[in-house]
């Protein structure tokens, strides 16, 4: 089992294929100019299934892929394939816009509910955020899912005077399409120019749909980083990933792997322990995965606490957002 100070059983872990991404969002970007780290730095399938293996024998549950985009890399599918074959549960996080190529490849791998970033439901708007002209690809995918039946997750990050007037197009789109819609506080990363006042909080996103919509909250799992609310009749839900004005670690069971064999005990943590390196070695990785995860701060990477008012993003140590995956 591996567990930290404050006693946390850390049985989830998420990695990161690649840093490579067909989109171009610019709250996950770095500002400046940035170079995709070359293929040859990347884990391996090889050493993503030995280092998976390694991680499911210290009591790992739930893996979950991510990017960059996961679906970009060239040999995803026998990524996938592989880590299918483990006993944990296997889920995504993508953009959408290569799912219609993976339908087959997914579902022998068992992965039954697939998280969608979808920031916006104007096609205008998408091509502003991403810089690519892929919204109806990517509506089209949410749609073949669904008939697929998988269980859909959409992610949409939420900025103040960009999309905050969409939220209840997004609930209304709840209404007869079985679907969860996440709203996400938009958090700091290395160069994606976060400032306070474009965090649109948990407050005023319930506030807004409280006008139109009325919702109950509901029970959610013990882990997870989203609050839950239902409304009467509607199809789908929705949940509030509320990092910047309500921090939910005191339940944090997540560890991150970075696509250069990385790993981060927080999605926040300044540090990070290189496992590839030791393992291309031939040394025992398993103590080193133990140690960091024991160095983790209580909360946040311990840079900042929950009043994301007096934040001073610049001060936050951290990789920028296409590097860590989310
Ligand atoms: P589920 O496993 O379905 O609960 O998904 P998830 O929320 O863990 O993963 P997803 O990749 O869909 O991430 C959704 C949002 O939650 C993103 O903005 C992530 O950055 C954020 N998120 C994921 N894990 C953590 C975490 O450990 N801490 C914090 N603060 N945010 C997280
Ligand atoms: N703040 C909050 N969420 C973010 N994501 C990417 N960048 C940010 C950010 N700055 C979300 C995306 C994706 C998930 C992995 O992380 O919506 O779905
Ligand atoms: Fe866990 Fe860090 Fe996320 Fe808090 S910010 S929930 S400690 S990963």
């Amino acid at each position: 089992m591996i567990k930290d100070l404050f006693k946390r059983v850390h049985d989830y872990l998420r990695i990161s294929l690649t840093d490579n991404c067909n989109l171009r969002c610019a709250y996950c970007m770095p500002a400046d100019e940035y170079d995709f780290t070359p293929a040859s730095q990347l884990m391996q399938t090889s050493e993503i299934e030995t280092i998976s293996r390694l991680f499911v024998e210290q009591g790992v549950k739930k893996i979950r892929l991510t990017g960059g985009e996961p679906l970009v890399r060239r040999d995803a599918a026998s990524i996938i394939e592989t880590l299918g074959s483990l006993p944990v549960e296997l889920v995504i996080t993508t953009n959408g816009t290569r799912l219609h190529e993976f339908l087959s490849v997914l579902r022998s791998a068992n992965i039954r509910t697939i998280n969608i970033s979808l920031d916006t439901l104007q096609p205008d708007k998408f091509m502003l955020i991403t810089r690519r002209n892929l919204f109806h690809q990517v509506r089209s995918n949410i749609e073949l899912l669904l008939q697929h039946d998988f269980h859909v997750k959409i992610n949409m990050v939420v900025m103040k005077g960009f999309n905050d007037e969409e939220i209840n197009d997004f609930i209304a789109w709840t209404t007869h399409i079985p679907i969860q819609i996440r709203f996400i506080e938009f958090m700091p990363f290395s160069g994606n120019r976060w400032t306070n006042d474009k965090v649109f909080s948990m407050d005023k996103i319930l506030d807004k749909i409280n006008n139109q919509f009325e919702f109950l909250p509901v029970k959610g799992e013990a882990h997870d980083t989203a609050k839950h609310f239902m409304i009467p009749g509607h199809a789908g839900s929705f949940a509030v990933i509320s990092t910047m004005s309500a921090p939910f670690c005191s339940s944090c069971n997540r560890m991150r792997l970075t696509a250069d064999g990385k790993l981060k005990n927080c999605l926040f943590s300044a540090g990070e322990t290189d496992l590839l390196s030791p393992l291309r070695k031939g040394e025992d990785i398993v103590p080193l995965i133990h140690q960091t995860i024991l160095g983790k701060a209580k909360q946040l990477g311990g840079q900042f606490s929950g009043t994301f008012e007096m934040l001073d993003a610049e001060k936050i140590q951290n990789r920028s957002m296409i590097t860590i995956g989310g």
